[in-house]
């Protein structure tokens, strides 16, 4: 029988770990913007350790090996910011980005009380755009960040308080 993959909550033992598949995952979008020096491949340990005392931080293991991770924090006014969301290149495309990125969604709801999910990605990372477009993230904002990269920042309005449904909360109480 094969072995499952289960997401969990990271601990400090899983930093090393986390950060090697950081460097790994994130090869493939340095290539895409002729760019090796975009943050996830600059990170330090200690940077990642600090991430992980204060924020949510999940892991996919399979056994003893992490194989994607995921990570959020939540504001003041309750927007939840993910990011870091990678999978091992041998086993991406087998849905399991989707299920850590609503792991992390569910988890930052009930223990953060976040109520909008906001990330952002490479403008040119159509896949991982559908990804999210497919969870139920829309587009808001495009902002250039160098010349050849510009970071699209997506949000999602958790059901069923949606834009539409937050729209009509203030016209009604104004
Ligand atoms: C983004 C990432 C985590 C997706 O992980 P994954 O496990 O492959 O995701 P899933 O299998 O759940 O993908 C579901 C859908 O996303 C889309 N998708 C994800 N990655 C894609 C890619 N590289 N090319 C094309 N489509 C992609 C597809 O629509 C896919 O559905 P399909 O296989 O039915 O066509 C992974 O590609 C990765 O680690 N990328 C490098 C790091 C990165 O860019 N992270 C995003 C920053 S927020």
């Amino acid at each position: 029988m094969g072995m499952s993959v289960t997401i969990s909550a990271a601990t400090d033992v899983d930093a090393e770990q986390i950060l090697k598949l950081q460097y790994l995952c994130y090869q493939s979008e340095a290539a895409l913007y002729g760019d090796y020096g975009i943050e996830p491949l600059t990170q330090t340990l200690d940077d990642l350790c600090a991430e992980l005392a204060r924020g949510c931080v999940l892991v996919a293991r399979l056994g003893e090996e992490v194989v994607g991770s995921v990570r959020g924090s939540v504001e003041e006014d309750g927007t939840a910011v993910i990011g870091k969301l990678i999978v091992h290149p041998r086993m991406q495309r087998h849905g399991l980005g989707r299920r850590l990125l609503s792991a992390i969604e569910a988890r930052l709801a009930q223990e953060r009380s976040a109520k909008r999910y906001r990330l952002s990605v490479g403008h040119r990372s159509e896949g991982t755009i559908r990804l999210h477009r497919s969870l139920g993230y829309t587009p808001v904002a495009t902002e250039p960040v160098s010349p050849r990269l510009s970071m699209v920042t997506l949000e999602k309005y958790p059901a069923p308080l949606g834009r539409e449904a937050v729209r009509q909360e203030y016209a009604a109480s104004a």
